[in-house]
C-alpha cells in the first residue's frame, strides 16, 4: 500500500510538472492543490526578490509562473548551492523565503 502510494505520488508529480491534468481520484484533487499552493508561494518569493533585479539586469531570466519549473534546477543551483542569488548585499531572503523556494523544489524531481 505504501509502495503504491509512493508509485501514484512520483507519477503524479510528474503528470504536475508537465502541467498536465488527469482525474485519477480523490488524492489527486488533493494534491495539485498543495502544490499550486507552494508554487504560487515561491513565484511571489521569486517576482519579489528575483525579477525585481532581472528585470533590468537579467532580462533573459524573468520568471513566470509558466517557466519557472524550467528554470527549477538553475535557480537551485544559483540559490541553495552556489549562493550566488539574489546577487549582491541589498536583497536578501527571510529563513521564511528559502523555505518556501526549498518546499516548491522538493515538489519537483528535476534537481
Ligand atoms: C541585484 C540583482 C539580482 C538579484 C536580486 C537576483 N539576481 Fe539572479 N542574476 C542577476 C544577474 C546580473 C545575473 C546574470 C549574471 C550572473 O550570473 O551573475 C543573474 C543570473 C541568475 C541566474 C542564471 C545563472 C546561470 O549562470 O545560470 C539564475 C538562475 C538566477 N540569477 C537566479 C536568481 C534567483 C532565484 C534570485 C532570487 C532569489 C535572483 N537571481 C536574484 C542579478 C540578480
Amino acid at each position: 500500500m505504501k509502495m503504491l502510494f509512493a508509485i501514484t505520488f512520483s507519477v503524479l508529480t510528474h503528470l504536475h510538472a508537465e502541467n498536465k491534468m488527469a482525474e485519477i481520484d480523490g488524492y489527486f484533487a488533493e494534491y495539485t492543490v498543495v502544490v499550486s499552493d507552494l508554487k504560487t508561494e515561491a513565484f511571489e518569493v521569486l517576482n519579489a526578490k528575483c525579477n525585481i533585479c532581472h528585470r533590468k539586469q537579467n532580462p533573459f531570466k524573468i520568471f513566470s509562473l509558466k517557466n519557472m519549473e524550467r528554470h527549477a534546477p538553475k535557480i537551485y543551483k544559483q540559490v541553495f548551492i552556489k549562493k550566488r542569488m539574489p546577487k549582491g548585499n541589498k536583497i536578501k531572503l527571510t529563513k521564511l523565503e528559502y523555505e518556501k523556494l526549498k518546499n516548491w523544489l522538493n515538489t519537483l524531481n528535476s534537481h
